[in-house]
């Protein structure tokens, strides 16, 4: 199978004839939302929500019925006992960004964690003190960093440089984000990108870019929201000195699920690194004693600080088995094909109506995930987002002027992508 089309697919039994071809069909896991229109739903807001599995709701009453049962001592008995319970995720994350086992954890939601890794790994000095992020950078990010600066007793507006971009407002190319690194040199803290970003899509090589910031003397950490789940990752061969993500996004762990966390081994078990703790991240032999002073896991967990939502993980867990029954090497490339054939369809049906944002595809760099940004030219995008709405068809909206369209291999198949395309060009 390849990532290229010709008109004779702009069909829909082309497309039911692709879906037959594909090996990994998920979607019968999943339930999809109805809707008030008479057409049925189109769902792509897998980078927003991701789907509901069919199994979340038995892993949940699970532990409903080990609380019914067990009261406390449910956290020691039932199918999963709950004081270990986050440790039912640790293989199936490790798998899912390329890490060790112990460099990664499902531990408090997105912004608290990108804060508990700017504690550590961001360490200012007056001369060493920037913070380069993407021009794009979502605003909880940026809030993030701002006001880790103002934290550190620097101005923010100094010490937060965005990215200029160079192949439109929103991308910028390789070459460019390295020479930018190169030029902030000995000033740079950190480098830290949202991977993929949430407003184009871009996906960045995490080895060129760690490896420049390294070379100049900077940390360098991801943020993963648009990447867990949808980009095939490397984190530890690449070198990133953290990361952190959501799972409610191609996760689909549900609404506030529980989050992720990477901090590469090197980073491991060293007595003098800054951290926020709390008592998770205690040695577990000792944890119970109660004891005043703090005795660190040797794992990512140190960085853990309270006892998690048994719920959110159970709902996570429920997804997790499905990531592992495909391999995310599988899903990236379905959803290379799936987004492929999206971008194929969309511009046969809607030609100059559409501009795509998103980087195209390449065979050897991977510069997007399952993620299209787009803009409709001439048209007001918020109006016809609306119209979308009404119809069943479920993408997003970002200020000022980007639809997001998400074709999750998970569930999303080639036949959603050529109705998406046919409903949106009868939109118009
Ligand atoms: C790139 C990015 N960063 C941060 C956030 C904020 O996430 P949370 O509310 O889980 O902290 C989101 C949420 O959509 C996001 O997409």
């Amino acid at each position: 199978m390849n990532n290229s089309y010709t008109s004779q697919d702009n069909h829909l039994d082309s497309a039911k004839n692709l879906d037959q071809k594909e090996k990994i069909n998920l979607r019968s896991e999943f339930h999809f939302p109805g809707n008030e229109s008479k057409h049925e739903t189109l769902y792509f807001c897998g980078h927003s929500l991701g789907l509901m599995p069919k199994d979340a709701r038995k892993a949940i009453d699970t532990e409903l019925n080990s609380w019914e049962k067990y009261g406390v001592e449910g956290h020691f008995n039932g199918p999963y006992p709950w004081l270990p319970y986050h440790e039912n995720i640790t293989k199936s994350f490790a798998h899912l960004v390329g890490a060790q086992e112990n460099e990664v954890v499902a531990m408090n939601t997105l912004t608290t964690n990108l804060h508990l890794m700017l504690v550590s790994f961001y360490r200012p000095s007056q001369k060493r003190y920037k913070i380069l992020i993407e021009k794009n950078t979502f605003p909880s990010d940026k809030y993030a960093v701002d006001s880790q600066a103002r934290f550190h007793g620097f101005d923010a507006h100094d010490a937060i440089v965005e990215l200029k971009t160079d192949v439109n407002d929103k991308v910028v190319s390789q070459e460019y984000l390295l020479e930018q690194i190169a030029e902030l040199g000995d000033e740079l803290a950190l480098v830290m990108l949202g991977n993929c970003n949430y407003l184009s899509g871009q996906a960045f090589d995490i080895k060129a870019v760690t490896e420049k910031a390294h070379s100049v003397g900077a940390m360098c950490g991801f943020n993963l929201a648009h990447g867990a789940g949808n980009l095939a990752l490397n984190l530890h061969d690449d070198g990133a000195d953290f990361a952190v993500w959501c799972s409610y996004k191609y996760l689909n762990a549900g609404p506030g699920g529980i989050a992720g966390a990477f901090v590469h081994e090197r980073h491991l078990g060293l007595k003098d690194i800054p951290r926020f703790e709390g008592w998770w991240g205690n040695n577990k032999d000792n944890r119970f004693e109660m004891r005043p002073e703090f005795d660190p896991l040797q794992t990512v967990e140190a960085w853990s600080l309270s006892n998690p939502p048994i719920f959110q993980l159970a709902s996570l867990r429920a997804s997790m088995n499905l990531f592992d029954q495909a391999g995310m090497k599988n899903l990236r490339e379905k959803g290379d094909r799936l987004t492929a054939y999206l971008e194929y369809v969309l511009k046969e049906n809607c030609g100059e109506n559409l501009e795509i944002v998103t980087p195209s595809y390449h065979p050897e760099k991977q510069m997007r995930g399952s993620m299209l940004c787009v803009k409709i030219k001439n048209a007001d995008t918020q109006a016809m987002f609306k119209k979308f709405q009404a119809r069943g068809i479920i993408i997003d909206f970002r200020e000022p002027d980007i639809l997001r369209m998400c074709p999750a291999p998970l569930y999303n198949n080639f036949e959603d992508c050529y109705r998406l395309a046919q409903a949106i060009k009868e939109s118009f």
